[in-house]
């Protein structure tokens, strides 16, 4: 029987999930269908408990229900519980849902394997402390840096926020104010600025000789923060592209116990 996936969010209609999905099912054989769902926004709880009543093998999550999924899961993975947040929802034979995490492996997998940056002693910027930012500092530090700053608008959000996890690794937290004289090798965007084409307000020479710059976000033309990244002489200044279609990869791997190749649908999404 063809096994049903789908990604819930609202607003869904842009989502990439159901084109890279069906990329990746048609790549490795897989029997399956993968559609969007408006969910809720009063009861996305019942859209996802209809999903799974209805035979549904497996939910990614997106903006804005992912700590709601958090909270609905019956079981987390580590990462998952430490990102307070859930993209992945997996239904177990026990009939019980599993929630996990990919976003933090996919933007490591993107920068590590498919870019070949070298995490290891690197000075690492993270610009926000909300959900987004929160849900990638484990994986980022699980590879080795030498320092990991959340520097945030409000600073006391990201000193709160680097505090709670300050087990993981050598994290610390600061405000966008606190970063004069400061030098990084990575300087990852996980803020919503660019929703208002903004970029956080940074120095201009935070990135250190041969720095990069990534946005976690992605857009058919280049991102406020791209264009920053740019202007201010990243070697590399990335978008998150990558980033999605590698979490996307890693739910296809929980759910189907098969790894896509990412590459090919990397690029056809570049056009
Ligand atoms: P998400 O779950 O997407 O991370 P969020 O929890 O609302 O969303 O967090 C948004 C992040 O973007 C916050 O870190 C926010 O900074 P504040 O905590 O100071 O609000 C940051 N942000 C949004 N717009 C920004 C801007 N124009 N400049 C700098 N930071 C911005």
């Amino acid at each position: 029987m063809t096994d049903r996936y789908a990604v819930i969010g609202n607003p869904i209609e842009h989502s990439k999930s159901p084109e890279i999905h069906a990329a990746f099912a048609a790549q490795t054989g897989q029997d399956m269908t993968y559609e969007r769902i408006l969910g809720d926004l009063e009861d996305f709880e019942g859209d996802v408990a209809d999903f799974f009543a209805a035979g549904g093998k497996g939910l990614n999550v997106t903006v804005p229900f992912k700590e709601r999924a958090f909270r609905l899961a019956d079981e987390l993975s580590p990462r998952a519980d430490t990102a307070q947040a859930v993209n992945t929802l997996i239904a177990r034979d026990n009939g019980r849902l599993q929630g996990d995490n990919t976003d933090g492996v996919g933007l490591v997998r993107d920068l590590g394997c498919n870019h070949l940056f070298n995490f290891k002693g690197a000075r690492i910027l993270l610009l926000g402390a909300g959900g987004a930012a929160r849900g990638v500092v484990q994986p980022l530090l699980d590879e080795g840096p030498a320092e990991l700053l959340i520097a945030n608008r409000t600073a006391s959000r990201a000193e709160q926020l680097a505090r709670e996890l300050a087990t993981l690794g050598p994290v610390s937290g600061c405000g966008l104010d606190e970063l004069v004289g400061r030098r990084f090798d990575l300087i990852i965007n996980a803020t919503s600025a660019g929703l208002r084409a903004q970029v956080p307000e940074i120095p201009d020479d935070c990135l250190a000789e041969g720095g990069w710059s990534y946005d976690m976000m992605y857009a058919s033309e280049p991102t406020a923060f791209v264009l920053w990244g740019r202007e201010h002489g990243a070697a590399k200044a990335l978008d998150g592209l990558g980033m999605l279609v590698e979490q996307a990869a890693e739910s296809f791997r929980l759910w189907r116990g098969v790894m896509p190749d990412t590459a090919p649908v990397i690029a056809a999404l570049r056009g």
